[in-house]
């Protein structure tokens, strides 16, 4: 595999001594498939007799499914058995994880089984450059692994990607944007063989491609007069275009809608609602056994910001709600994990909760579009953590409600694949978290560690920098759930006021009194009311509330006193003036890796840490800054503002 694409490039959590253990030992491979091969290709030379590690397809699926395996380690021996060849190769790599663990003492038998039967992550890559947001949309490692110059790219990166990605459990991914423009439209029909090519390379990873597809395919593409879903003519182009894609990639994923939103073609433009725009695609998936998944991101992006009855939180489940039941078993509704779009803190989308006969997606953003731009290191396993294990009605979490997990891809084609190269971490962890919503973020962290850096560096000071990184991160950011303040257009760095007279419906009310969105049923905008209880009653409560989301459901005084005993007020300054001298701790903390790691990796690092540090304490000065201006209320420690 290694060409010249992959010269210089990091391996990531796969380096070759995470394989020493392996190596060192007598292996034995069972079974027959293209991903056996993959485990046996890995494995390198294969015995028959006196192996130390048996891998076992067993030709039984079984209560292990076609992912699964067990694990156990008996008089020397250690153990891997399948129902089938995906579990193998999950086997397979979470005896690289073990490591030398794998292979001391005895090992009762254990059972491993994804708790999510569909681990994807969506690239948001653009075919052509886009004008305005380049190669890959919201991406900040370079640019594209699949595209370069409007063309595909050799693909060899894209394998590589694969067999990382196999690592962690992650079984499919979407190759194109969301916004589907004309030359990536195309991939459907005539540049279909580029998108064989990639299911191709990925096929021995266990690892299906999913389309982007544009709603107005049938008009752009088919020549069509229109593109209602209910139009036959409209129906049969989707039957037999799909049809087509089928016979060039059998096992093809399915398509992926971002429709009605932020400018793309819907259902809405020809009077119809969201089940009948995913049924008409569903249905033409269904002979072929692929999916559609539907993306619920829809909401009035032109919005008049004078007009305080519309809420943008409210928009999802506004559409969506009423439309259970009514889509097809093989449309998954795809929803972002908050009600608005991949802040740093939000609560978690009531449509989660409210849709108990479809099946639901929760989509996650491993790109850090909000959350540093991988020019911060912030690492969000803690986040998701939290997320998936939100109790978000009486009996289930948000892990237990979700069927699928999903998330956008911070991949490109930087060397270290994710532009910062601590942000690897996040890809890993969201992995791991499809298969176990219930791993600890920290023990991931480890697995990463190890695998990645060797199990030899300072774990503590990386620990240090990363465990509460995200925490940091929204210590110095838009204070108590309110979100946004970025700068308008690419989301980089503090603008207070950048969207709040703005068509976008992120606005956090502030003036000289307070500040806060009122989403109350009582005097706002009814939001808190989409919830199930208790957490309907909670936001709905002032008292009861939790701190952190204060400003996503209330608008208060700045003197209103938090159940931390802080003001507002002073929460804002005390967070800032923290958060930003943490991240100069940060800084700190990574010299202690100073020749432990590759000199590369270092100096990107450092150079990272150093754009963190510069751009926390901006975020700190525009901050505080504004709210001492807004309210005249002095910092009780008489630190600098300006
Ligand atoms: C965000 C992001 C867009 C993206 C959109 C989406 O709004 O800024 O670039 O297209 O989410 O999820 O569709």
């Amino acid at each position: 595999m290694s060409t010249d694409e992959l010269a210089g490039v990091h391996p990531a959590w796969l380096p070759p001594a995470a394989f020493r253990a392996i190596a060192a030992r007598r292996v034995a491979v069972h079974g027959t498939g293209t991903l056996v091969d993959t485990v046996r290709a890995e494995v390198g030379a294969t015995v028959d007799e006196d192996a130390e590690l048996v891998l076992r397809v067993t030709g039984e699926v079984g209560a292990l499914g076609e992912e699964g395996f067990e694990l156990y380690r008996r008089d020397g021996v250690t153990v891997v058995l399948a129902g089938a060849p995906a579990g193998l190769l999950y086997g397979f790599f979470h005896v690289v994880r073990l490591g030398e663990a794998a292979f001391t003492g005895e090992r009762p038998v254990e059972r491993h089984l994804p708790a999510m039967r569909r681990r994807m992550l969506d690239h948001w890559d653009n075919v052509a450059v886009n004008p305005v947001m380049g190669q890959v949309e919201r991406g900040y490692s370079g640019g594209s692994i699949f595209w370069r110059d409007g063309a595909q790219c050799d693909l060899a990166r894209v394998r590589a990607y694969g067999r990382l990605l196999a690592a962690t459990g992650v079984n499919a991914i979407t190759i194109n944007n969301v916004n589907v423009q004309a030359a990536a439209a195309r991939l459907l029909t005539d540049r279909l063989g580029e998108v064989a090519a990639v299911a191709g390379v990925l096929r021995p990873y266990g690892i299906r491609v999913h389309l982007s597809v544009n709603f107005a395919a049938p008009v752009m593409l088919g020549g069509l007069p229109t593109a209602d879903p209910l139009d036959e003519g409209v129906r049969a182009w989707w039957a037999e275009t799909t049809r087509r894609v089928y016979e060039a990639i059998p096992d093809f994923g399915g398509y992926v809608v971002k429709a009605d939103s932020e400018g793309q073609p819907g259902p809405f433009g020809y009077g119809r609602d969201h089940a009948d725009g995913a049924n008409v695609l569903a249905d033409a998936l269904a002979p072929f056994g692929g999916v559609v998944h539907w993306r619920a991101f829809v909401y009035n992006h032109r919005q008049d910001w004078r007009d305080r009855s519309t809420d943008r939180a409210r928009a999802a489940y506004d559409h969506f709600a009423p439309l259970d039941g009514k889509f097809r078993d093989n449309a998954i509704l795809q929803v972002k994990y908050g009600p608005i779009d991949f802040q740093t803190r939000e609560p978690i989308s009531p449509v989660i909760a409210a849709m108990p006969a479809t099946n639901v997606a929760v989509e996650l953003q491993v790109t850090q579009e909000y959350t540093g731009q991988q020019r911060h290191a912030c690492y969000l396993g803690p986040m998701w953590s939290e997320v998936l294990g939100f109790p978000l009605t009486p009996d289930r979490d948000v892990a237990g409600l979700a069927k699928e997990l999903i998330a956008v891809s911070n991949v490109g084609d930087d060397r270290f694949w994710t532009g910062h190269p601590l942000a690897q971490a996040n890809l890993y962890a969201f992995g791991r978290f499809a298969w176990d919503p219930s791993l600890d973020p920290l023990s991931i962290l480890d697995e990463w560690i190890d695998l990645a850096l060797g199990p030899d560096v300072d774990r503590a000071a990386l620990h240090a920098i990363l465990d509460d990184s995200w925490r940091t991160y929204e210590s110095y950011t838009a204070p108590l759930g309110v979100g946004f303040m970025v700068r308008p257009g690419h989301h980089y760095g503090p603008d207070v006021d950048g969207y709040e007279y703005t068509p976008w419906g992120t606005y956090h009310f502030a003036d000289r009194d307070g500040v806060g969105v009122d989403r109350t049923r009582a005097t706002g905008t009814g939001f808190t009311g989409q919830y199930p209880r208790p957490w309907s009653d909670v936001y709905e409560s002032l008292e009861r509330c939790p701190d952190e989301l204060l400003l996503f459901f209330h608008h208060v005084p700045y003197g209103h006193v938090l159940h931390s005993g802080s003001t507002v007020i002073q929460h804002i300054y005390d967070t800032h003036f923290a958060g930003a001298e943490r991240t100069v701790e940060m800084r700190r903390l990574w010299e202690r890796l100073a020749g432990q790691v590759d000199a590369d990796l270092d100096a990107r690092v450092r150079e990272r840490l150093d754009e963190q540090v510069r751009s926390a304490a901006e975020w700190r000065d525009q901050i505080n800054t504004y709210f001492y201006r807004k309210s005249g209320v002095p910092d009780e420690k008489g630190r600098t503002i300006y």
